[in-house]
């Protein structure tokens, strides 16, 4: 035989002409611990039958979870037996998986079995179930599919115990249901904490039975001005429309708002434990307690309820009326809540009103030097008072900043103080990694998103493995809801990124293309569960284009089913616009923009690829330029960057690459690059300038990327025609405080992006 019939041979008896890859066969986010193929399948049909184990009601609720599941498959609950029988499931208590949420899953083609000792690792194994069979499961009466789930062995354990989703229903409300949904989401994605932030300056979210005005007054607000930016955005996208649901009609205005009563938090309580999830309430204070003040103005300092220059009004600390207040409501949130932990926020106080007669005489009295001391003072008697009530305190890392006690749980979220995670930890304090950089899932969310949660490391900089394994427990995402109004914005804003999350804190193992593979399958299944997730994006071309003849729009899809449709007259595309084609020619300049729609009818973001004709820029010549850019930077606060040209430069140093020089890192700064770009051949070239805050790209005193502005993390891009040789550039950024970045690529004739290389800087 020649090596190729062989080879032939091989793949017909091995079926491996058509066999999916593991990502493929095996589409489970976040991927197990360790996953052994296995040949074959295993069919559940009506006569399938489930073993319960002997140790009585060890898995009852987990049982009834699966039966739920498979109903929908079925029709009917599978018959329960005592035994394993052939074609059978078995759920099976197994002392000897240690692991918290550990489980063991065997699949074979005529049995399977889910092995845990613990509920919640039978809930997990439940939930991997649910991933291997068809997404027609998620809907009763959907499925035509057969239940067949591919043979495995996965033996599998958490990488983190503390692997969490955050939603802020202050800023915006959530009701019941929809906290349920993202709850469910959650399940299915091994999360086990939901942190609920129920209180803040814009609402009051959680009766309190000893003072009723925090709801009847704090829960209810006029349009604010997130909402009117809300309203202002919804022109263009139905989704940032306040839900009507959270209006109301009170002496001739409309008010904004809604409440969660004990018993309703309650039932969210419930819909977590019998999924295995905790639910932590964030009672913010001192500062963000507008809502509070408003119902009780006694909680101040001054009595005054505003915005200081950055923060608004904090209550006082240095009244025993206060204490006595947060007491009962603590008191009342420690009894409602079964998680070990309250959140009490501790983050961004002004302690501007911290200056009355009582604060310098409690200051005195405690030998407390300054406000900072007496924000410290607050969170240790907040932190013993829950102590007396069997609770765990957790603060964001700002409570850092005046000492705090070992015992206390941070979270961290300033990107731009990167030594706090550290601090904390040599402080001996739990902490939770949050960091706004990449877990804030407020920040809008673009084509390197996802790679970017997928990346992130868990373990903080200047922490050692050993210091992590005692003191860091996971990490989660936030979801902030200034800019979040309605249930459907929500889903866009996580969905995807909270897979990736879901993967870096259970399984902690990069493995990124396989996961892009086995999510591609997800989104059929999110799809069914009405989650209107944001959908992948289109690729294939740059938003700023530059032809010099004629070119061809040529769109590459994320996933088979999109249908996109495009417009050239400046138009949003709607369902109704032509469908693009394979190859749309370009011959003269013109904007054409793209959206994909699912088959479901969930819309994807509107691309707009404006055309622009170009000759090539010729080369300049310079004598004998020198290695690198110049990089001239000013120390200031610079909204755009064109403002850099009216302010005096504080130095001015030569860069080997596009970097910020450390001379200009101050918290709010400019720079300002410039020299020449030796491109080594005649063509058409992409540029990626990726900027937090923002920045702008020149080339032969053309723009060709226009980033500008006070922004997170954001990806732009823009295409030049340029001739080989040396051509002028003008790379300004701008940092507005809140930790920076700055990346520059390029691609030419569709390669990969890549670094500029250091021998085309010159000046
Ligand atoms: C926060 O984002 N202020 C914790």
């Amino acid at each position: 035989m020649t090596r190729f019939l062989w080879l032939i041979f091989l793949l017909l008896i091995t079926g491996t002409a058509t066999a999916q890859t593991a990502p493929e066969r095996y589409p489970l986010i976040p991927y197990p611990a360790s996953l052994t193929p296995a040949t074959g399948t295993f069919t559940i049909t009506k006569a399938t039958q489930l073993a319960l184990p002997k140790e009585g009601k060890h898995f009852e609720k987990e049982a009834e979870q699966l039966q739920a599941l498979l109903r929908n498959g079925v029709g009917a609950p599978l018959k329960t037996t005592k035994k394993l029988v052939a074609n059978g499931i078995e759920l099976r208590y197994d002392a000897s998986i240690m692991a918290p949420e550990g489980y063991r899953l065997t699949i074979t083609p005529q049995q399977m079995t889910l092995a845990a000792k613990e509920p919640a690792g039978m809930f997990r194994a439940v939930q991997t179930v649910r991933q291997l069979l068809p997404a027609t499961i998620e809907k009763a009466g959907k499925s035509a599919a057969p239940m067949t789930l591919p043979a495995v062995q996965i033996e599998d354990q958490p990488a983190y115990a503390w692997r969490g989703m955050h939603l802020d229903v202050s800023r915006h409300f959530f009701d019941v249901a929809y906290i349920k949904k993202y709850m469910d989401l959650l399940a299915l994605y091994k999360f086990n904490k939901l942190h609920l932030h129920l209180t803040d300056d814009q609402g009051w979210r959680l009766e309190i039975k000893k003072y009723p005005k925090l709801t009847e007054v704090g829960a209810w607000r006029t349009f604010n001005n997130q909402d009117s930016a809300c309203i202002k955005k919804s022109k263009d996208n139905p989704d940032f429309a306040l839900e009507p649901k959270h209006l109301r009609q009170r002496n001739g205005q409309t008010e904004y708002g809604g409440f969660y009563t004990q018993d309703e938090m309650r039932g969210i309580i419930a819909y977590a434990t019998a999924r295995h999830i905790e639910v932590i309430p964030e009672i913010d204070m001192p500062g963000h307690m507008m809502a509070a003040i408003r119902a009780y103005p006694f909680l101040t300092c001054n009595g005054k309820n505003d915005w200081g220059k950055l923060f608004s009004t904090p209550i006082c600390p240095c009244n025993e009326s206060t204490y006595e207040f947060v007491e009962n409501v603590l008191k009342e949130v420690a009894a409602l809540f079964p998680s070990p932990y309250v959140h009490i926020g501790a983050d961004e106080v002004d302690k501007a009103s911290w200056n009355t007669t009582a604060c310098t005489e409690l200051m005195q009295k405690e030998g407390i030097k300054d406000v900072n001391g007496l924000q410290s003072y607050f969170v240790r008697r907040v932190e013993r008072f829950l102590q007396s009530k069997g609770k765990k305190m957790i603060g964001w890392d700002d409570m850092l900043e005046g000492g705090i006690d070992p015992s206390a749980t941070v979270m961290y979220w300033r990107s731009w103080v990167k030594d706090a995670p550290a601090k904390a930890i040599r402080n001996g304090n739990p902490l939770i990694m949050t960091p706004v950089s990449t877990l804030y899932f407020d920040n809008l969310p673009d084509k390197n998103s996802l790679g970017k949660v997928y990346d992130f490391d868990v373990v903080p900089a200047g922490v050692d493995a050993a210091q992590s394994q005692k003191a860091l427990l996971g990490a989660q995402a936030n979801l902030w809801t200034e800019q979040v109004p309605s249930e459907n914005r929500a889903d866009y804003m996580v969905m995807p990124r909270m897979t990736a999350l879901a993967e870096v804190v259970w399984t902690n193992k990069k493995q990124y293309a396989s996961y892009l593979t086995r999510l591609r399958q997800h989104y059929p299944r999110l799809a069914l569960l009405n989650v209107h997730y944001r959908v992948p994006d289109l690729a294939g071309f740059s938003e700023e284009s530059v032809f010099t003849d004629k070119t061809s729009l040529q769109v590459e899809k994320p996933l088979d089913n999109l249908i996109i449709r495009y417009t050239t007259d400046g138009s949003i595309p709607t369902d109704a616009s032509p469908v693009l084609p394979a190859a749309l020619p370009i011959t003269q300049p013109t904007t054409v923009k793209l959206v994909a729609f699912t088959p479901e009818g969930l819309r994807g973001d509107t691309y707009a690829i404006r055309y622009k004709q170009q000759a090539y820029a010729a080369p300049v010549s310079a004598k004998a330029p020198a290695p690198g850019l110049t990089a001239t930077y000013f120390t200031g606060y610079f909204k755009k960057s064109a403002l850099m040209q009216q302010a005096k430069a504080n130095g001015s140093t030569t860069v080997t690459s596009v970097q910020v020089p450390k001379q200009a890192e101050a918290d709010q700064f400019g720079v300002q690059f410039r020299g020449y770009l030796d491109v080594p051949e005649t063509g058409i070239y992409t540029f990626y300038l990726t900027c937090d805050d923002g920045g702008t790209l020149r080339l032969a005193d053309r723009i060709v990327v226009d980033n500008d502005g006070l922004h997170s993390a954001i990806e732009k891009t823009g295409q030049v025609a340029l001739t080989k040789g040396l051509h002028p550039i003008a790379l300004d950024f701008v940092e507005g405080g809140g930790g920076y970045m700055l990346l520059l690529k390029y691609s030419k004739d569709g390669s990969e992006p890549q670094q500029v290389p250091a021998n085309w800087l010159k000046h």
